[in-house]
Parts: structure tokens; sequence; C-alpha cells
């Protein structure tokens, strides 16, 4: 199969219009058997549930070019769970987890001449997501949907490719106690975008929120987790009801234990603690891991031994191993790689 002409080395993380996507529709209670269209376009009612009252779910994985030519994805198993959590808690229908897998490996090999080849240093990004679209003007759940997966092939998450970041602590809360920081939803992300932005227009790559509650524990970013190592090599990650349960740091959790052969744990974590670890990095499917070199707390800046140039020694450690079974150069543990 031929590769499309792109520069693959050069590529940010932004929207490709690729060649196909999956869509079905739920109707009458159940869902349609869907396909696969070229139509990159959505029409839905002025009133669609989802322009009213943002009910919409989503999920993003990538699909990798392994050493030995493979076309793989990510525990595509545990977006499909987690999608059925998001979905749930916004009254939507559930996209069955095997029906959800089918779509993304039927979307990502149709496109597969987008999938960036191995050692470019670009994966392809693969976005399924649900929204109501039948009219809505009362609040309620909408009766019909569509549930589409598409896929873009992406760069680094972070302009600067592996530069350590500069975070601050942000007087803006993500999630409430009891809400809806634990599911993927659109909303999640609507709300950030004045924080993110207000964070740039300072300077700063990304924020850490803390808990809305008592706003001493580290939560998350807007789109990714917090992975912490401490000065005796031990990796340390937010235990929290209100971030997103990320499947790349329940990964690095597990990768650290059974392959690294390292102590990880998951557990409240507070702010005053932070300036006592040796390396902090940000994981996420898109963010992979991103080392963090300075967090700055209302001027109080808390600098990692780890510095500003350099990912950690341990972080590094995890981002190879992660990396390494992604790309298919480490052996995966069983069921983590879904082959297209
Ligand atoms: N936290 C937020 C808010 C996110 O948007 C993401 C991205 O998906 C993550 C964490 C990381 O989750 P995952 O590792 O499953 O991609
Ligand atoms: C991801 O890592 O997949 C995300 O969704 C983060 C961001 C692009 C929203």
């Amino acid at each position: 199969m031929e590769k499309k002409n792109i520069d693959w080395g050069n590529l940010g993380f932004g929207y490709v219009q690729t060649d196909y996507r999956f869509v079905s529709d739920f109707k009458n209670g159940s869902w349609d058997e869907g396909k696969l269209t070229e139509d990159a376009t959505v029409v839905i009612n002025e009133c669609a549930g989802v322009l009213q009252y943002a009910q919409t779910v989503f999920e993003g994985m990538k699909a990798y070019t392994t050493e030995d030519g493979r076309i793989v994805t990510f525990r595509p198993d545990l977006n499909a769970e987690r999608m059925e959590n998001s979905a749930k808690r916004l009254e939507m229908p559930v996209f069955p987890k095997d029906r959800f897998i089918q779509a993304v490996v039927d979307t990502v090999k149709a496109n597969a001449a987008y999938v960036p080849p191995f050692g470019s240093g670009a994966t392809l990004y693969i976005r399924p997501y649900m929204f109501g679209t039948n009219p809505v003007i009362g609040v309620k759940p909408a009766d019909e949907y569509q549930f589409r997966v598409f896929t873009t092939p992406v760069g680094p998450y972070f302009k600067g490719g592996v530069k350590p970041l500069t975070i601050r602590v942000t007087d803006f809360d993500r999630a409430a106690p009891h809400g809806t920081g634990h599911i993927k939803a659109g909303l999640n992300y609507a709300m950030s975008m004045h924080a993110i932005m207000d964070a740039h227009r300072q300077g700063y790559d990304e924020n850490m929120y803390l808990d809305a509650a008592t706003r001493t524990k580290v939560e998350e970013t807007g789109g990714a987790n917090f992975l912490f190592v401490t000065k005796d090599g031990k990796v340390v990650t937010p235990k929290s009801d209100s971030i997103l349960p990320s499947i790349t740091r329940r990964s690095l959790i597990y990768v650290a234990q059974h392959c690294l052969g390292l102590e990880a744990e998951e557990r409240e974590v507070t702010l005053e603690e932070v300036k006592d670890f040796a390396e902090c990095g940000l994981c996420g499917t898109a963010a992979v891991i991103s080392p963090v070199g300075k967090i700055v707390d209302h001027g109080k800046e808390i600098c990692f031994p780890s510095g500003m140039t350099e990912m950690g020694p341990v972080t590094k450690k995890l981002y190879e191993a992660l990396t390494g079974i992604q790309m298919g150069r480490l052996e995966a543990p069983e069921g983590w790689l879904q082959v297209i």
C-alpha cells in the first residue's frame, strides 16, 4: 500500500482530513449497522441536542506502525469502556464495545495510507465520538444520536517536542466533586478554553488544576494526567474521582511495576509536596509523556532537578518502555495491541 505524500516529520497536532470515516446512527432505540463514508461533513438540525446542551462524548487513541510493518492500536477496549461510562453519565446510549473496536479497526484500515511510517515521529490519531442529533429545546437527553470515528495524522501535542514544559497552578477549577471530571465529554474541554488561553498569554504551556473542594490536591491538566517521580525513584500519580482515568497513566503504572521493576503508586498528591519530587511529566494519548521542568504557583517556582532541557531519567525509561511497546520494539503485555 502506497503512503500519502505527507511530510510526516513536520506534522503538528492538527486536523488533516483523511479519506474515510465510520458513521452509525441511533434511532428508535437502536444503532444501525453503520458504514464507512468519504463524506466528512455532518448535517444536523439547528436545535440538535449537541448544539444546545453539549450532549457529546469522545475518545482519543492512536494507530502506530510497528518496526516490523504492522499497524496496531493500543488497548482500544479501554477506550470503549471509558466511552461507555461517559455516555451513561450524559444519559446517552452506549455504542457496544465490540462494535466500537471494529469501527476503529475498519476506519484505520480504510485510512492505512495515512498511518505514519515507523520511525517518522508521527502517528495516526483516532477520534471516536458521539452526539445528540435530534431537536431538543427543553433540557432533556436527545432521542437520536450519531457515533463517528475519524482519523488524522499527528505529530507532537506540545510544540518543541521533548523540551520540558512550564506549567502554572491555575485558580480556575476543572471539575467539581461528584461532577463530570472523570468522563471524556466536550463540556470539560469547553470550560478549559479560557484557562488554557489565559495560561498561554501568561507564557505557560498548561494549567495544573487543583481539587475544587480544598484546592490543596493535584488533579490534572486540561488534556493529560500528571506523573511524578520521587527522589528515590518511585513513580507516583495523583488519585482522584474527578480526573480522567488516563489509559496511558494506567499502562505506565503497570509497565513501571511489571517491566521496569520500579515501585509505582496511585495516591492523593498534595500541592505542598510537589516541590519534593525529582521529576514530573504529563501523560496521555496526545501528550505521550511530556516532561515538565517547572511548575509556577502564584509566582513561586518549583524547578525539578531534571531541568529545562531534558526528560528526567525515570521519565525517560517509562517513555522508552511505553513507546517501545506501542511501536512493537518491546513485547506488549497480553491483549494490549490490537493488530489492524
Ligand atoms: N486527562 C484529560 C483531561 C485528557 O483529555 C486526556 C486525554 O485523553 C488524558 C487525561 C489522558 O488520557 P489517555 O491516556 O487515556 O489518553
Ligand atoms: C488525548 O490525549 O487523546 C486527548 O484527548 C487530549 C486532547 C487532545 C484533548
